[in-house]
């Protein structure tokens, strides 16, 4: 947890000394590739309107509850900061890009060819933020070896339709052992560690994610949901950290 700090402030506060063309177009059309100093390659999703900040917000958001429930080896450290562009600085979600990551389209690989560890995690990470974009351009293989998550900018509240492929082929999974207390420890007090979270995201909202989670519980079921009556719905809670 401490070097993905250092790693996030550097990221966020380090200058960045080269930026650029990054190609393609797609959910978030305006992307610029930046070097931050060290000769970290990022992508940098700008931030010019509104809707383009709410998905800057959520790329953060889904790494923070990635990295709340120690598994941010998925998604690439993601923060939001200022980046220099032709026209001027500009708001950006901006997060480290993997080496020789490839698509899961690019490298021909389904859901069922990822290790059965990983594809759980994932499925357990899109279903906790409602993710409906998991198409096979959104999630990958790192230097041919290792799943690895990215686009976020549509989740929870993008209304979006489409299911995690991940969160399908778990869907009556048993969740078990170490996944079972990781996700333990996150729903009783793993939203306290997202930032900017302590205010506007208690423990509470946290259990309205879980309802929607599509993967079985019946193994697992964090203690207060057994005393409690259903509460009156609430609206969902925000990814966003500021
Ligand atoms: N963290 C990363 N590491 C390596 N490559 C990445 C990373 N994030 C994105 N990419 C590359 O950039 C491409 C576009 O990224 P992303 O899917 O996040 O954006 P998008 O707005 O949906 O754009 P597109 O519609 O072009 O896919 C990906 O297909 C992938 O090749
Ligand atoms: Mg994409």
């Amino acid at each position: 947890m401490e070097d993905a700090a250092a790693l996030e402030s550097h990221l966020r506060e380090a200058p960045i000394d080269l930026y650029g063309h990054f190609p393609g177009g797609g959910g978030h059309a305006d992307k610029q590739l930046v070097v931050v100093r060290g000769g970290i390659g990022a992508l940098a999703k700008l931030a010019r309107n509104e809707q383009e900040a709410r998905q800057c917000r959520f790329e953060v958001g889904v790494y923070q509850v990635a990295k709340a429930l120690e598994w941010g080896d998925l998604v690439p450290a993601t923060v939001l900061r200022e980046v220099p562009t032709a026209t001027g600085v500009v708001e950006a979600g901006v997060q480290i890009l993997w080496p020789a990551f490839a698509t899961a389209a690019e490298a021909g690989v389904t859901e069922a060819s990822v290790d059965e560890r990983d594809s759980l995690r994932a499925a357990i990470i899109d279903a906790l933020v409602q993710n409906s974009d998991r198409h096979t351009g959104n999630w990958g293989v790192v230097a041919g070896a290792k799943l690895g998550l990215i686009d976020h900018g549509h989740t929870a509240l993008s209304r979006l339709p489409g299911v995690s492929g991940f969160a399908l082929m778990h869907r009556d999974a048993e969740i078990s052992g170490e996944l079972h207390d990781r996700l333990e420890e996150f729903v009783n007090g793993g939203a306290e560690q997202l930032d900017g979270s302590k205010e506007a995201t208690p423990p509470q909202s946290c259990n309205e994610r879980i309802r929607c989670l599509s993967v079985k519980r019946s193994s697992w079921r964090p203690s207060y949901h057994r005393s409690r009556t259903r509460s009156p719905r609430r609206p969902p809670c925000s990814m966003s950290t500021s």
